[in-house]
């Protein structure tokens, strides 16, 4: 097995399915507001997809090996939640930080990307974790470029979150994505400069760092799905799908709603 490079077909028909991703992400922005559920935000995204983007909900009905069929068209990981959490019943309140993560199938491509939202005010702690995990996102971005190593990425996110105090899961990673949900490679969000695969013009992968205020230890809630901090220290995930360019990177997740990159990151 191996890194697949995109044709400029295919890379035309991931913009597609990545920006509808992010279009979800903006479109839901203004029902999270303390007293929804979550599953009033999945049905609304799944409704979206389905009805008006004329997409398929990757994660419907995803089953890994090893997993049991994921039973909602998103996640929706509420405070120490790390990722994969399953939309229910839970009412979202004031001060809550929630990772919503949308992946879109069009035309038989992925596109695949999450945000943090904070539910009214936030604590200034839960703020400060959402802010120093999108500079890890965009980090990791800023190094994407033709003969680059993967392990670049993984190396410059791990210095940034543990420089603040924080620290990075092991467990859960970014992957390539195309044709497939989740293909090679694995992209780490830790680890060492100059290791690993190069990257070529045409690899498409996401990077999607779990960062958490406490332990990096994490487990599994017996849905089977949901991911928490062990310590139930709070955790923010951010989730962007990358290509190499010839010259650097194209953000595929881009949406008229998403937040630019910081400025200060080259
Ligand atoms: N979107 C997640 C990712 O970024 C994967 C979710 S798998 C699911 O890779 F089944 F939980 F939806
Ligand atoms: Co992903
Ligand atoms: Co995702």
């Amino acid at each position: 097995m191996s890194i697949s490079i995109k044709t400029p077909e295919d890379i035309e028909k991931m913009r597609v399915a990545g920006r509808l991703a992010s279009e979800v992400l903006d479109y839901i922005e203004p029902f999270v507001k303390p007293g929804v559920t979550t599953d009033e935000l999945d049905r609304l995204c799944h409704d979206l997809m389905v009805d008006v983007q004329g997409c398929i909900p990757a994660p419907l009905n995803y089953a890994p090996s090893g997993y049991n069929p994921y039973p909602k068209s998103i996640c929706a990981s509420v405070n120490q939640q790390v990722c994969h959490g399953v939309p229910g019943e839970r009412v979202l309140k004031n001060g809550d930080i929630v990772n919503l993560d949308i992946t879109t199938i069009k035309d038989g491509f992925h596109g695949d990307t999450s945000r943090m939202f904070i539910v009214g005010a936030g604590s200034i702690q839960a703020r400060r974790l959402c802010e120093i995990t999108f500079e890890c996102l965009w980090l990791g971005i800023s190094v994407v470029r033709p003969g680059a190593f993967l392990g670049d990425i993984g190396a410059v996110i791990q210095k940034h979150a543990e420089k603040n105090g924080y620290s990075v899961v092991r467990e859960f990673c970014g992957h390539g994505i195309g044709r497939k949900f989740h293909e090679e490679p694995q992209v780490l969000h830790y680890g060492k400069a100059g290791t690993g695969p190069r990257l070529e013009p045409g690899m498409t992968f996401t990077i999607e760092p779990m960062i958490n205020a406490g332990k990096a230890a994490i487990r599994e809630m017996p849905d089977g799905w949901t991911i928490v901090t062990k310590d139930r220290s709070l955790s923010a995930q951010w989730e962007h799908t990358v290509l190499v360019t010839e010259s650097g990177y194209e953000v595929m997740t881009l949406s008229a709603g998403c937040r630019a990159k910081p400025e200060w990151i080259g």
